[in-house]
C-alpha cells in the first residue's frame, strides 16, 4: 500500500557494450572477495571496525565535525524524510523536512528531484543550519530516470552484465543532474518465487547471475570501487537491497516470513551482497522480512557480524520504508523506542520514513540503552558517504545543466539493451523472423498498442515519456506493410466480445502478432499473484487466433515467469519480451523482423503450473529423485516433471554447437585451490546456422557428495559470444575455490573446499549434458 501510494505521488510531482564477443569468462576471478577458501574466518565478533581506525581521505574532517555536533544533530543525520511534493495530498513530510533541514536535524530526503527544487531545500541545510551539513537526496532509480531501460529481470536475461552497467550509467547521469545523489538500487534478492512480484526487480533464481549483475550495476552507478568517481556529475551512490533473504518470502507473498538455514543464507542470498560490497557499494538497505524469527532490521547477525565485521563494509545501512517502526507489528519490539534501540544496536544507520530514532534516540542514549559509540559510528558512516559524493564541496547542482528528457543516445542505448534481453522461447518451422516484405500484418492483443511496457519502478520518465508501442515499432520497421490493429480483449476482465474482430483481422492478414501479458501494475512490490496464467481472457484470444489456422507469433509482456501451458502448444513461436522499457516497441520489432537475432536466456525457470512452485534449477536431489517408473519418487502425480522452460533456456535464429568441456587438469588439491590456483575449462562454440548470432555458453557445477547437500546444478560461469555463420571460438572459464566450495551451517561463517569429484557441465542451458570430471584431492 505504502509503495503504491508513494509512486502515485511521485508521478504527481512530475518532477560500451561489447557486442557479445567475450571469448573468455572468469568464474572464480569475478568474485575476488570470496577467494579465501577453507575457513573464511569467524564473523562472531559483533563489533564492526571502530570508525576511528578506518583510514580514508575524510576521516579526520568527519571526526572533527562529529566533535561539534549535538545529540539532536547526530540523530538528525540518521533521519530520512520523504518528500511528497507540492501537488500531493496531505500527510507528506515536506514541511517537517524543510523545518528540520534548517535546524540541522535532517540527513536525507527521499523522492525529491529536479535541480531547482533540490537546490532550494539544500540551501536550507547548507546556508541556514548551524553546521551546514548537506542533505543527501535519494530516489528509486531502478531501471532508468528519464530513459526507462528493461526491468532488471529482463536485464539479467541478457546474460550480459554490461547491459546493467549501461542502464546505470545513463540513469546516473540523468538523475545526478536533477539533484539526485543516491539510488535505492541494485536490488539483488535471489528468489525461487515467480509469484513474488518483486522478482521483476531481481536477477532471478541464481546467486551467481545476481552477483555478476549486482557488481556491474554498482560499477555503472558509482564508477570505481574506491568511490573516487562519486563526486563526478555522471555518478550516484548505489544501495544494495534488500538485506537479506527477502526473496525467500514464504509462498511468494510479499513481506512474508523467511526461515532459512545458515548455509542457504550464505550460499544463496548473501553472495550478490558480498559482490556489491566488493564493488564498493556505498549503502545497503535492510529488508522487510524476518530472518529466522528476527526482523532484518534488528538482525545483528546479518547487519553487524556479516556485513560490517566480516565484510568490513564502510558505508551505511538504511532502513526500508518504516521498516524500523514495523518491528512492533512483527511482534519483535514492544514500542517505537524499543524498535529504535534494537535497530541502531543491530546495525541500521539511517531511518527511512518512520522517526523512531529521532523521537526516542536522545532519551535512549541518556538512559544508556543505546551506545554513544554506536551512534557516532552511524553518523560517521552517513557523513563518509556525503564526503565521498563531494557534497561538502559542491552541495548544489547546476540548474542550467539538468537533463530534461531522454537524449537520442540514451534512447538508442535503451533500444539496443532491450534487444539483448528478449528471449525466444519457441520457434517452430522458423516462423520467426518475419519477412520484411510481408504484405499484411495484424497486431492483436491488449499490449499491441499499449504504452504499458515500462514495468514496475519506472522512474520519473515512466509517466512523462511513454514507451514506443509494439504497433508503432512494427509500423516503423516495415513501413510498406499493411498493418491492422485490433485489441480483442482487455489485459484483464471477462469480456470476450472483441475476439471475433481480432480473429477476422488475423484471417485477413498474412501473419498476426499477438501481444499479450501482464500489466506493470501487477508486477513489482506488493504485487504477488497466486495465478501466473495470462490475466483475464487473454489465453482465449491466443487460442482463437490459433484456430484461424493462419501463421502467428506471440509476444509476451510481463515482469515474471508466466504459466503458458494453456496455449503454448497452439503457438508456433513465442518471444518473452518482459517489460522492455521506453524503446520496447522498437526492440520487439527489431527481434520480430530479424534486425536483432535474439539471445536472451531465462534467468528464472518457467513453471508448468503454480502448484509445482517453487521450481528452480538449483534444487537438491532428494533421496528419491524423479523416476517416471517409480511412484515413490519426488513428483506431482498430475503434472509432467520439471519446468515448462528451464533456467538458461533461449533459442536463436541460427544454431550453435558447443563442444565437450576440456579441463587444464583433472586433479587439483584443495590446498592449491585455497592458495588461489585454479582450473581452466575450455569449450569450443560454433555457429552452425546461416545467420550471425550470440550463443550464451553456460557452465554449471555439481558436487555429488558434500557435507552439506549441494544443488544438482550451480551456474558458475557464462559468456555471451557473438559468432558469424561457420565461425567458431574457444571459450575459457577459470574455476577456483569460490566456485567448487560452499558455506556450511556454521553461524560463524565457514567456507569449505571438500575432497572428491566435481561434475563440470557446459552447454546452452541448465540441462547441459557436456560433462567433465574434476577431482579435488
Ligand atoms: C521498497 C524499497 C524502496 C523504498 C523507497 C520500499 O517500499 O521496499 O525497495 O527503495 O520503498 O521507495
Amino acid at each position: 500500500m505504502d509503495g503504491m501510494r508513494r509512486r502515485t505521488l511521485l508521478a504527481a510531482i512530475g518532477g560500451t557494450v561489447a557486442a557479445g564477443g567475450a571469448t573468455e569468462a572468469t568464474a572464480a576471478t569475478a568474485t575476488p572477495a570470496r577467494a579465501t577458501a577453507g575457513t573464511a574466518g569467524g564473523d562472531m565478533a559483533r563489533q564492526a571496525r571502530p570508525a576511528a581506525d578506518r583510514p580514508g581521505p575524510h576521516e579526520r574532517q568527519i571526526r572533527e565535525l562529529l566533535g561539534r555536533m549535538t545529540v539532536e544533530e547526530k540523530l538528525g543525520q540518521l533521519q530520512q524524510l520523504t518528500w511528497n511534493g507540492e501537488t500531493g495530498p496531505g500527510g507528506g513530510q515536506d514541511e517537517a523536512a524543510q523545518r528540520d533541514a534548517r535546524a540541522g536535524r535532517l540527513g536525507s530526503v527521499l523522492n525529491l528531484y529536479g535541480a531547482a527544487r533540490t537546490n532550494a531545500l539544500q540551501r536550507l541545510a547548507v546556508e541556514e543550519s548551524r553546521l551546514g551539513i548537506p542533505l543527501l537526496f535519494g530516489l528509486d532509480v531502478i531501471h532508468g530516470f528519464w530513459t526507462t531501460f528493461p526491468i532488471p529481470l529482463a536485464q539479467a536475461a541478457s546474460f550480459d552484465p554490461a547491459v546493467a552497467a549501461r542502464d546505470a550509467e545513463v540513469a546516473s547521469a540523468e538523475a545526478r543532474s536533477n539533484g539526485v545523489h543516491w539510488t535505492f538500487a541494485p536490488m539483488m534478492d535471489v528468489t525461487h518465487e515467480p509469484r513474488w512480484g518483486r522478482i521483476a526487480e531481481s536477477a532471478g533464481e541464481d546467486p551467481y547471475l545476481a552477483e555478476r549483475f549486482a557488481a556491474a550495476k554498482v560499477a555503472g552507478h558509482q564508477g570505481r570501487p574506491d568511490g573516487s568517481d562519486l563526486p563526478d556529475p555522471r555518478h550516484i551512490a548505489a544501495c544494495a537491497k534488500h538485506f537479506v533473504a527477502y526473496g525467500g518470502a514464504e509462498g511468494g507473498r510479499d513481506y512474508n516470513t523467511v526461515d532459512v538455514s545458515e548455509a542457504r543464507l550464505r550460499n544463496l542470498y548473501l553472495p550478490p551482497f558480498k559482490a556489491a560490497v566488493a564493488a564498493g557499494v556505498a549503502t545497503v538497505m535492510a529488508s522487510f522480512n524476518t530472518i529466522n524469527g528476527v526482523p532484518a532490521h534488528a538482525n545483528a547477525h546479518t547487519l553487524t557480524d556479516v556485513l560490517k565485521t566480516a565484510w568490513d563494509f564502510p558505508g551505511f545501512v538504511v532502513s526500508d520504508w518504516a521498516g524500523i517502526r514495523e518491528m512492533t507489528v512483527h511482534g519483535h519490539a514492544a514500542d517505537a523506542a524499543d524498535a529504535a534501540r534494537q535497530a541502531l544496536t543491530a546495525g541500521v544507520d539511517m531511518e527511512m520514513a518512520s522517526t523512531t530514532l529521532r523521537d526516542h534516540g536522545a532519551r535512549l542514549l541518556a538512559a544508556g540503552e543505546i551506545a554513544g559509540d554506536r551512534l557516532d559510528d552511524a553518523v560517521t558512516r552517513v557523513l563518509r558517504i556525503k564526503h565521498l559524493l563531494g557534497l561538502f564541496d559542491r552541495p548544489y547542482v547546476d540548474e542550467d545543466a539538468a537533463s530534461t528528457a531522454p537524449s537520442r543516445q540514451a534512447r538508442a542505448a535503451a533500444r539496443e539493451m532491450a534487444g539483448r534481453t528478449l528471449v525466444l522461447l519457441k520457434n517452430e518451422r522458423q516462423t520467426l523472423p518475419l519477412r520484411r516484405d510481408t504484405a499484411s500484418i495484424a497486431v492483436v492483443g491488449p499490449f499491441g498498442d499499449s504504452t504499458d511496457l515500462q514495468g514496475t519502478w519506472a522512474g520519473p520518465g515512466g509517466t512523462k515519456f511513454p514507451a514506443t508501442t509494439v504497433l508503432a515499432g512494427i509500423t516503423a520497421a516495415v513501413p510498406a506493410a499493411r498493418i491492422s490493429h485490433v485489441r480483442g480483449v482487455a489485459a484483464d476482465g471477462t469480456d470476450t466480445s472483441g475476439i471475433a474482430a481480432a480473429t477476422a483481422a488475423a484471417r485477413a492478414a498474412a501473419v498476426t502478432v499477438v501481444v499479450v501479458g501482464e500489466p506493470s501494475a501487477i508486477s513489482g512490490e506488493a504485487a504477488s499473484r497466486s495465478d501466473l496464467r495470462l490475466p483475464g481472457v487473454q489465453a482465449q484470444l491466443v487460442r482463437a487466433v490459433a484456430e484461424t489456422g493462419k501463421p502467428f507469433v506471440v509476444v509476451l509482456i510481463g515482469g515474471r515467469p508466466l504459466v503458458v501451458a494453456e496455449w503454448l502448444r497452439a503457438a508456433p513461436a513465442v518471444v518473452m519480451a518482459w517489460h522492455p522499457g521506453i524503446e520496447g516497441g522498437h526492440a520487439i520489432a527489431d527481434v520480430l523482423f530479424g534486425a536483432v537475432n535474439p539471445a536472451g536466456r531465462l534467468p528464472a525457470s518457467f513453471p508448468r503450473a503454480v502448484g509445482q512452485l517453487p521450481i528452480h534449477y538449483n534444487h537438491e536431489n532428494t533421496g528419491r529423485p524423479y523416476d517416471p517408473d517409480n511412484k515413490y519418487t519426488s513428483k506431482y502425480l498430475d503434472l509432467a516433471d520439471g519446468p515448462q522452460f528451464p533456467f538458461g533456456h533461449g533459442l536463436s535464429y541460427t544454431t550453435f554447437e558447443i563442444g565437450a568441456p576440456r579441463l587444464s587438469t583433472d586433479r587439483i588439491s584443495a590446498d592449491d585451490l585455497r592458495a588461489g590456483r585454479g582450473v581452466d575449462v575450455t569449450v569450443t562454440v560454433r555457429n552452425t546456422g546461416g545467420r550471425p548470432g550470440d550463443e550464451v555458453v553456460q557452465l554449471y557445477l555439481r558436487d555429488p557428495v558434500a557435507s552439506v547437500v549441494q544443488p544438482v546444478r550451480r551456474l558458475r560461469g557464462f559468456a555471451r559470444v557473438a559468432l558469424r555463420p561457420a565461425e567458431s571460438r574457444p571459450v575459457r572459464f577459470r574455476l577456483g575455490a569460490a566456485d567448487v566450495g560452499f558455506w556450511t551451517n556454521d553461524s560463524a561463517g565457514r567456507f569449505v573446499v571438500e575432497k572428491g569429484d566435481i561434475e563440470v557441465y557446459v552447454g546452452a542451458d541448465s540441462t547441459a549434458s557436456g560433462k567433465a570430471l574434476l577431482r579435488i584431492t
